[in-house]
């Protein structure tokens, strides 16, 4: 139960821009190979902001989709699922809003901020403030070990894994469960229970860090053990708590934001994005239209690439070489600006071809991705109910 799991959700906003792919979808990629991962259209978190306007919704869900597909994260790897299918996360919302203080969620920083920034849109709503809460249970459900997120959402993560702390500390208190602790502990062996209690009263005597790592390796490699009491000695390493919801680990995406077509962030708010799936035409278009370093009124005025948003499209698609042609043509009027746009327009189109011929064979045949999803929902659900069965026992409503 506490094996390694990667859980992460993106709002469906329609089609999806190289800022999604190289801000998030990449690092998907690389997860998707190395650790069971689920990924998922968060519905729900858009309906936050969009309630007004649902009928989009859907479509853009399955477009959200797709273009996972098309950037080639594969249904065989990771599961791919829709929240809204797997009404468990709802239940969980629920359940976790008993014991969130509401501080807690009135100081995440995205919540002014946003209310700030869509100034036009009423978000004074209880299921806006309740966003972060929702992604709390979005991951605890999984007892997912990392996520991966951007900057910005790393307050929600921390905000999750103190509604994972204080659900263990509320709920956690089994009858007797320091007899059965100590009774897991025996069937450790007596080598592994010596060690396991040296690094228990390392860590709930001294606070070392390393000693619970080790503590939690030592539970990890421990095969022979049922899942319950592996459960408790994961509590009782920590405290006298057994752990129902595990705290996932932030795996920060660190990337360059892609600058968009003005120079600012790629962002459909800003209408500056390039799509995954644009036409190559589109493409060449867009690029051609970009401003420029305005000192270059004239083809042989020169210029500086420090101020031009061109040159940051450079820093991402380019090579050495191309870079080192930019600086000297551009500062000596060597090059004109068509001519120094087109290693990134080449760039681009040859980046997203594949996104555009793998998307074909879905956009011909929507019953092939209409069964990726239901199985990576049933897959999902299946997950989200053992969690729900454990969280419904604790919380004295098993039935
Ligand atoms: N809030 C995330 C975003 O806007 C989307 C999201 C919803 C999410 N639930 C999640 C991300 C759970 C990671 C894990 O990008
Ligand atoms: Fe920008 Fe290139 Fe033109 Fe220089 S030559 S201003 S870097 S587009």
């Amino acid at each position: 139960m506490f094996s390694e799991r990667v859980v992460s959700g993106m709002r469906p906003t329609g089609a999806l821009h190289l800022g999604h792919y190289h801000g998030a979808i990449k690092n998907w990629l690389k997860l998707q190979s190395e650790l069971p991962c689920l990924f998922f259209v968060a519905d729900w978190h858009a309906l936050t902001t969009l309630y007004d306007d649902p009928k989009i919704l859907e479509q853009y869900t399955w477009e959200t989709v797709v273009d996972w597909l098309a950037c080639g994260i594969d249904p065989t790897q990771a599961t791919l699922f829709i929240q809204s299918r797997v009404p468990e996360h709802a239940e969980l919302t629920l359940l976790l809003g008993m014991s969130t203080p509401l501080s807690w969620l009135e100081r995440v920083p995205t919540y002014k901020d946003q209310i700030e920034k869509l100034k036009d849109k009423e978000l004074g709503t209880y299921g806006f403030l309740g966003y972060p809460l929702m992604q709390a249970a979005d991951v605890l459900i999984y007892r997912a070990s990392q996520v991966p997120v951007g900057e910005d959402q790393a307050p929600h993560i921390e905000m999750m894994r103190e509604i994972a702390r204080r659900f263990n500390y509320l709920y956690g208190r089994e009858k007797g469960f320091e007899e059965k602790a100590q009774e897991a502990v025996k069937k450790l062996g007596s080598k592994r229970a010596k060690l396991y209690m040296e690094l228990r009263d390392r860590f709930q005597q001294e606070g070392s860090d390393e000693a619970l790592e080790q503590g939690r390796a030592l539970l990890q490699e421990a095969q022979n053990l049922a899942a319950m009491d592996r459960e408790r000695l994961f509590g009782y390493l920590e405290g006298a708590r057994r752990i129902i919801l595990v705290e996932p680990a932030t795996i920060l995406t660190e990337t360059p934001r892609l600058p968009g077509i003005d120079g600012n962030k790629m962002s459909k708010s800003y209408g500056n994005t390039i799509a995954l799936r644009e036409e190559p035409a589109q493409v060449t278009q867009k690029i051609r239209k970009m401003p420029t370093d305005p000192a270059r009124v004239r083809r042989t005025d020169p210029g500086d690439p420090e101020k031009c948003p061109v040159w940051l499209l450079h820093q991402v698609y380019s090579s050495d070489d191309v870079k080192k042609w930019v600086v000297q043509g551009c500062k000596s009027a060597g090059i004109g600006c068509l001519e120094c746009k087109q290693p990134v327009i080449d760039e681009i189109i040859r980046e997203t071809t594949p996104f555009r011929e793998r998307a074909q064979k879905y956009l011909d045949d929507p019953t092939l991705i209409r069964n990726i999803v239901a199985d990576g929902c049933d897959k999902a659900r299946e997950l989200a109910r053992e969690t729900m069965r454990d969280v419904r026992e604790v919380m004295g409503i098993a039935a």
